[in-house]
């Protein structure tokens, strides 16, 4: 028996230095293309730990700017902003979500005006200021309605946007929000203001940590988003959805999550080619802390290697809550 290629074909060849590993690596992780989202309290002088994320602490405002500071020193190029908002400013219809003195509002105030040059990236959903726990406002039912939440996620928007936040993401799921919210933005002058929209948003059971993190959780009571998150067996609809986001006038699209929903993001940017990011989401997050935690996963190298897979899959940038510790480690 002869095998013709073999040993002219010795996959193995360029593998055996670390010079030639380097010549023909093809994708490569840079801190520029790490986005860390970061849970906002009320108060001064506050934080407190999620447990079900270890290493991340809910920070009121003057802390965040502390935190910002190490940030902005490691190279980060932006953060994403959620706020935890307290039960007693919860309501049916949201109405802290577009408060122009409102938590988010005031820390994207104080980051812009402190770090000029930190990405302030804001989330636009209803989920942390509903008593129901629900991205959208419900009837008798417990429905999400689609068109009345839209308009409220626009007065969000726009109170984003006077705030001074560069980029608004829209992570509601909700039809047409990204053409409404543009159109507003466009007529109240917020030209330049970026939407980055959650497009490719999933019904998830691993965003339970983030839930946690929210307080958004206790208020949901089990109540699913399957009517307007996307069900983890599509993929051709992903594109649709990311299709219309792009012809709203969406700047940026996501997918979300990011490990199990990888080759969403390989599809969007080879078929769509588009700015792709991809959000790493708090349950992936816990899954790898608690690996490391018992000492099953070697922590910096899986950090990377996780982070890698996303470019490799196509994502431009990806939204971690490793993003600090990744760029410790990045440091030349
Ligand atoms: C809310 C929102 C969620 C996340 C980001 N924005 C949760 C949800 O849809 O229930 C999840 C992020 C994470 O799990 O890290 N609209």
């Amino acid at each position: 028996m002869t095998f013709p290629l073999f040993p002219a074909a010795r996959m193995r060849r360029m593998r055996r230095q670390q010079f030639s590993r380097d010549l023909m690596s093809e994708n490569q992780l840079s801190v520029k293309d790490l986005i860390y989202p970061m849970f906002v309290l009320e108060g001064k002088n506050q934080k407190e730990a999620v447990p079900s994320m270890p290493g991340i602490e809910r920070l009121s405002v003057d802390l965040l700017l502390q935190e910002c500071e190490t940030l902005v020193a490691h190279g980060i190029p932006a953060i994403a902003l959620f706020p935890v908002t307290p039960q007693s400013a919860k309501s049916d219809n949201a109405e802290a979500a577009y408060d122009a003195d409102g938590l988010a509002q005031r820390a994207v105030r104080a980051v812009k005006a402190q770090f000029p040059e930190l990405g302030v990236i804001t989330d636009v959903a209803l989920d942390p200021f509903t008593s129901h726990g629900q991205d959208g406002l419900i009837d008798a039912s417990g429905y999400v309605l689609n068109d009345e939440t839209v308009e409220v996620l626009v007065k969000q928007a726009l109170s984003h946007a006077e705030a001074g936040a560069d980029v608004v993401a829209p992570s509601d799921m909700m039809d047409g929000r990204i053409g409404a919210i543009r159109g507003a933005l466009e007529q109240a002058g917020h030209i330049n203001t970026c939407i980055m929209a959650y497009s490719a948003k999933y019904a998830s059971h691993y965003y339970g940590p983030f839930r946690d993190a929210v307080g958004s959780a206790a208020n949901l009571k089990g109540a699913d988003k399957k009517s307007y998150q996307m069900d983890p067996a599509n993929s051709d609809e992903a594109i649709r959805e990311i299709t219309l986001d792009i012809q709203e006038g969406a700047d940026m699209v996501m997918v979300k999550p990011g490990m199990p929903y990888l080759d969403i993001v390989r599809r969007c940017k080879s078929e769509l080619a588009v700015p792709t990011f991809a959000y790493q989401v708090s349950g992936e997050f816990a899954m790898h802390q608690a690996a490391f935690a018992n000492g099953w996963l070697a922590r910096e190298a899986t950090i990377l290697e996780s982070l890698l897979a996303f470019k490799r899959a196509g994502a431009d940038g990806i939204l971690t809550y490793f993003a600090k510790e990744a760029a410790q480690l990045l440091k030349p």
